[in-house]
């Protein structure tokens, strides 16, 4: 299969393993030093969506505008031109800084081509915003010349980085849901397994026209509750996943879902789990799949 552009870069750039090999341990001890809260601030629970797409716009714009003041500094040569392209060049590596600190967050968990392609993003726009922290330096200093050279070169550099960026998030598939590719289920009730069979405290995957489901009683009300049983941060089997209360813990990276409504209780993940409605009818359970589900997948 043809390489993509991304794939190529990345080829020219051996050291990608080795550099993961010894950063990605560091960074994954020094999120989970942060404890659950700040695990879900940094990957982005409390906002619903990821965090650092969204963090990307600050330098973007405000570097994309430096740029566009930059050009009307040497144009008209007005010192209000000058101060703007300096004031949004800091904005930009102000956010560039906190941007890199949450996509170095998310990439804790990747492996193989995809985390090569993740470092191949990080050493792009880590250049990238070194030398436009240079430029600031430069243009401070009486080297304004110089300085708008690092910064094109810097933004430059950033441009590939968003370009690896978006095949990091397109063609691999980070932090996107996966529960949106697969089956939605019956969209009317349809039995699925006894009630008796169904223990108290157990997770049963069981699978209805096509979609894996996780089922399982409320340990409050004994209610029958089925949420999607793969994970949607990385496809990770909830059946095998450790229950707690009426919570189930993703065995792959801890995500952890409420297994009745398929509530994010705490990150990686940050959408909730496809959910099902359940009945119990002459001694069946039967599930069928909620509205919701079936208007948000991807057709
Ligand atoms: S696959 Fe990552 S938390 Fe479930």
């Amino acid at each position: 299969m043809e390489k993509t552009i991304g794939e190529r870069i990345v080829e020219a750039m051996p050291f990608l393993d080795r550099a993961s090999d010894v950063i990605q341990p560091k960074v994954r001890n020094i999120v989970d030093a942060g404890g659950t809260t700040a695990r879900n601030v940094l990957d982005g629970v409390w906002m619903e969506v990821p965090l650092h797409p969204v963090l990307t716009d600050v330098p973007i714009g405000s570097w994309t505008a430096a740029l566009v003041f930059d050009g009307l500094d040497i144009v008209s040569g007005r010192p209000a031109m000058r101060n703007a392209a300096d004031a949004s060049l800091a904005v930009g590596v102000a956010g560039g800084f906190v941007a890199a600190a949450v996509g170095f967050s998310d990439w804790r968990y990747l492996s193989g081509g995809s985390r090569r392609m993740g470092m191949a993003h990080a050493v792009s726009n880590v250049v990238g915003l070194t030398l436009s922290t240079a430029s600031l330096l430069l243009r401070a200093t009486g080297h304004r010349n110089a300085g708008r050279v690092a910064f094109l070169t810097g933004y430059s550099l950033n441009g590939i980085g968003a370009h690896l960026g978006g095949e990091l998030s397109y063609k691999y598939g980070l932090r996107v849901n996966r529960n949106a590719f697969e089956e939605t289920g019956p969209d009317d009730y349809v039995p699925v397994l006894d009630e008796a069979e169904l223990s108290g405290d157990e997770m049963r995957r069981i699978e209805v026209d096509g979609a894996g489901v996780l089922l399982s009683r409320s340990e409050k009300d004994g209610r029958v509750c089925a949420i999607a049983a793969t994970c949607n941060h990385m496809g990770g089997p909830l059946e095998r996943g450790d229950r707690e209360g009426d919570t189930v813990v993703c065995p792959w990276h801890k995500s952890r879902f409420d297994l009745c409504s398929g509530k994010v209780a705490s990150g990686p993940a940050v959408f909730p789990q496809s959910g099902y409605e359940t009945r119990v009818r002459e001694g069946r359970i039967e599930v069928k799949a909620v509205e919701e589900n079936i208007q948000e997948k991807v057709r």
